[in-house]
């Protein structure tokens, strides 16, 4: 086994069992729903916006541990970032995962999140780790709920 793979394992494992700001924000102001219909996995996220910075985020419902890690690492990515600058990660990150960004060049905002780059080569898990990413670009634009399937699909978008 690769390094690499190992880590994605080991990552995925850990936020997987200890799932980062799992839960919902009392007085949050955005809020949205994203299901995956293939699975019938779903997460409900909700933030506190002010000023245009995200300064509470949190997230719960039920995934695959794929897209559980991701959540988890999504909302501790984004905690504390500008609107702007989280909506730039989820570009970056949809790039990454559909294979349209080079996760080694210099040119991105992923740091940590770089552990997802292997979902482009599994075409069934890409949806999966892109789903939190799809919720959160949702709740920033007041957008109820998304699906990764059909118009709203995060992956027919940047085909
Ligand atoms: Fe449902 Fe991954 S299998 S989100």
């Amino acid at each position: 086994m690769t390094d690499m793979r190992q880590l994605y394992q080991e990552v995925i494992l850990d936020h997987n069992r200890k799932p980062r700001n799992f839960g919902s924000i009392p007085d949050a102001n955005r809020h949205a729903d994203g299901h995956n219909p293939l699975c019938g996995d779903h997460i409900k996220l909700s933030m506190n916006v002010q000023d245009d910075k995200i300064e509470a985020i949190a997230f719960e419902g039920h995934g695959c541990a794929i897209c559980k890690a991701s959540a988890s690492m999504m909302t501790g990515a984004v905690k504390g970032k500008s609107v702007q600058d989280a909506e730039t990660m989820v570009e970056e990150f949809r790039g990454m995962s559909t294979g349209t960004l080079d996760p080694d060049s210099a040119d991105h905002h992923l740091g940590k999140l770089k552990i997802f780059a292997g979902v482009k080569d599994l075409p069934s898990r890409v949806k999966c780790a892109i789903l939190p990413w799809h919720t959160l670009h949702a709740a920033l634009n007041s957008e109820a709920s998304i699906s990764t399937e059909g118009e709203a699909d995060p992956v027919n978008d940047h085909a």
